[in-house]
């Protein structure tokens, strides 16, 4: 249709809404179904956050506030970076907007150029490239393998670096792979990043707080301090507090591109719903012990999961360090036929007749980047990540070929 943007035109719907949808009419029609595809929590937000929103609405705390968040919302902002990741900001430095996509969006909007370069390694959250096409920019894949875990190497990332460079979006840990950088790994690449002073750093900390078998987390900024000035530091309380209908995410950075951020936000939603806003001051600043107890349950289905796909034929599983996701890789089934007579040819072959013929669903690698795999999420029951994976070792035990 002309009357549609060319910069829409280069952007694609998101892949994970459409499985998700896909398998939610499959459902409504009677099929049985266990959707896998949903990047959100099984378990509800804590009550003390709810009570806090509750408290908000009866105060009448439920105005327009300034367009990137109310001080106390900062404040707590900064006192959790201090605290936990031992970055030192102001309020002035922090951003807080509809959810982490909107904190990226912003982001972009506020320093894309045509022909800026945003390096973004695969396999990588859907949204991404398609944020950087909004912007304007150029998304750069930057693949990874297998056999480093799904994680960027130092050369790989020296190798796609160029004058065009603008941003180094990173993610740990990650979705879709869960794969979570060491302390090591992470210096090994900010390392090559303070070879590059042209090349700021974007680093997405969605699933900071999802981590196992004590798996340490650390940011850029915190591991290289000599990049404070050229990075933005984004995170939310989506994940981590269960909180993604609420839509919170925040960053911090130089106060230039804070400024510039609010701006963009100024002129499209004016401010993060005020209400939600309240609640994340409580998610901040309240106890953070449920973190505990839910790490301890995703990390027992993380080991389920990985176990029972790595007992499937043709399936090769890594564990993952955190976030609530798999990524196997299915090159072991690629030319094989399904027990309905698919020829699996490709990982959206593979995830479309095992829907069909298992009601198993799972978002296929191309979507993400980085193909032959799929992506679990494991943010559902025991029972159903068992009936599930043992409907994957069914259908990969029926190819033939
Ligand atoms: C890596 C990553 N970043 C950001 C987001 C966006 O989070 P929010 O729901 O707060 O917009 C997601 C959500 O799936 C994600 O997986």
């Amino acid at each position: 249709m002309t009357f549609l943007s060319k910069t829409l035109a280069r952007v694609k719907p998101s892949p994970t809404v459409a499985m998700n949808q896909l398998a939610q009419e499959l459902k409504a029609a009677g099929r049985d179904v266990i959707g896998l595809a949903a990047g959100e929590p099984d378990f509800d937000t804590p009550d003390n956050i709810k009570t806090a929103a509750v408290a908000a609405i009866a105060a009448g705390k439920t105005k327009y506030t300034a367009p990137d968040g109310i001080i106390e919302l900062k404040q707590a902002i900064c006192d959790k970076f201090a605290r936990e990741n031992g970055l030192t900001y102001v309020p002035a430095q922090v951003s807080v907007s509809t959810g982490g996509k909107q904190v990226l969006y912003n982001a972009f909007m506020a320093t894309l150029n045509p022909g800026d370069e945003v390096l973004i390694p695969a396999p990588y959250w859907v949204s991404y490239p398609d944020m950087v096409l909004l912007g304007g920019g150029t998304p750069v894949i930057v693949p990874t393998a297998l056999e480093t875990g799904y994680k960027l190497t130092p050369d790989a990332l020296e190798a796609a670096i160029t004058p065009q460079t603008k941003w180094f979006l990173f993610n740990s840990p990650s979705n879709p792979t869960g794969a979570g950088y060491t302390w090591d790994e992470l210096r090994a690449l900010t390392d090559v990043l303070m070879r590059h002073p042209h090349v700021w750093v974007m680093t997405d900390d969605m699933y900071e707080h999802l981590a196992y078998d004590g798996f340490k987390f650390f940011t850029p900024a915190q591991v290289e301090p000599g990049l404070y000035e050229r990075t933005l530091t984004c995170n939310g309380v989506s994940k981590a507090y269960a909180m993604t209908g609420w839509r919170i995410g925040y960053a911090a950075g130089p106060e230039p591109l804070i400024a510039a951020m609010r701006k963009v936000q100024s002129q499209s939603t004016t401010n993060p719903c005020t209400i939600s806003q309240w609640a994340a001051v409580e998610a901040l600043n309240g106890p953070q012990d449920f973190l505990a107890t839910r790490c301890a349950a995703f990390s027992e289905r993380r080991d389920l999961v990985v176990g029972m796909l790595n007992d499937a034929q043709g399936i090769t599983c890594p564990t993952p360090e955190g976030a609530f996701y798999v990524y196997p890789s299915v090159a072991g089934c690629l030319g094989k036929t399904s027990a309905a007579g698919i020829l699996i040819d490709s990982d959206q072959a593979f995830a479309t007749a095992l829907l069909d013929e298992t009601g198993v669903a799972v978002v296929f690698g191309a979507a993400f980047g980085l193909s032959p795999n799929f992506r679990i999420s494991y943010a559902t029951s025991t029972e159903a990540l068992t009936e599930a994976c043992t409907r994957i070792q069914t259908f990969c035990a029926g190819l033939s070929g």
